[in-house]
């Protein structure tokens, strides 16, 4: 059942429909901001200590000073996932570098602004179809910026053209999604998934995955792959914090492998579900 809807701005836990921030926050005018989305499951935050960790990799990328401890942060959004009483859902954070009148100079001073609230989980469909698309964002989508505005836009398009999600490629090599990693399967078996580095977001969902796969004695191996592998991969899955490991059926118009879920993409659909529930039983303790 869904919980009340809590959030937190500046030391603050209010409902969402009173939190404000200022129309001069630097997030606002320049996407001068970093960004989490957790998960909740079972009642708790998880991957909390991941995602702490991805946020402070953030904040040092952009040069920005965390307004609070990662303990500090930690409890904040533990104390926020109790308040709304929900057993399952997502967490957005945010840190932008704050309110100042516009400059693109920083003023010195300049305190950053913390919004958190909890919300329902997004809807996402069983399957989902793709298109490709030449990956035009900066060099450091390993940073969880608010600059988003070209994922935006990927989106639009997969959706003009009937599909859920856009594929980025940089010159044929497929990096990532536009909110999600991509993962192939081949048809020997062996999961392929972009390396980590500038190209990509190091997705919490991926790094799990990885981990299970490697626990599990799949193959998988962390090298770039491009489009004409995708596009002959007989397993092609997504993973996100909202999406988890999500099946592609179609990309560009064609089915992929038989158009179903693979055997490799629903063992760790179902091995995913269980690391997501022993990980919010931990989190009970
Ligand atoms: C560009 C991009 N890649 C990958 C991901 C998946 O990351 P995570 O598994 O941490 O949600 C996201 C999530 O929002 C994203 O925006």
């Amino acid at each position: 059942m869904a919980g009340t809807i809590e959030a937190y701005v500046n030391d603050r836990f209010l409902p969402l429909s009173e939190a404000r921030i200022s129309v001069e926050d630097r997030g606002m005018q320049f996407g001068d901001g970093i960004y989490e989305v957790l998960l909740i499951h079972g009642g708790y935050p998880i991957f909390l200590a991941e995602h702490m960790e991805r946020l402070e990799r953030s904040a040092r990328g952009i040069r920005l000073s965390l307004p609070m401890s990662r303990a500090g942060i930690g409890e904040m959004i533990r104390a926020l996932v109790a308040r709304s009483n929900r057993a399952t859902g997502i967490v957005y954070l945010q840190v932008t570098r704050g309110v100042q009148p516009r400059s693109h100079r920083v003023a010195e001073g300049t305190v950053p602004t913390l919004v958190a609230y909890t919300r329902d989980l997004p809807a996402h469909l069983p399957v989902e179809s793709c298109v490709t698309l030449p990956d035009d964002r900066w060099l450091h989508c390993d940073l969880k910026t608010t600059c988003l505005l070209p994922n935006v836009l990927a989106k639009e398009a997969a959706a003009q053209a009937g599909a859920d999600e856009a594929i980025f490629h940089r010159d044929g090599v497929v990096t990532e999604g536009a909110s999600t990693n991509v993962f192939i399967v081949d048809d020997h078996g062996q999961i392929h998934t972009h390396p980590t580095g500038p190209w990509i977001l190091a997705g919490i969902t991926r790094q799990v995955v990885v981990r299970i796969a490697q626990e599990r004695g799949f193959a998988l191996s962390e090298t770039p792959f491009d489009l004409d592998q995708l596009s002959a991969a007989s397993e092609v899955f997504l993973t996100s914090t909202t999406a988890h490991v999500r099946p592609v059926n179609r990309i560009d118009g064609r089915l992929v492998g038989s158009g179903r879920p693979g055997p490799v993409t629903q063992r760790l659909m179902e091995a995913y579900a269980e690391v997501i529930d022993s990980e919010a039983s931990v989190m009970s303790r």
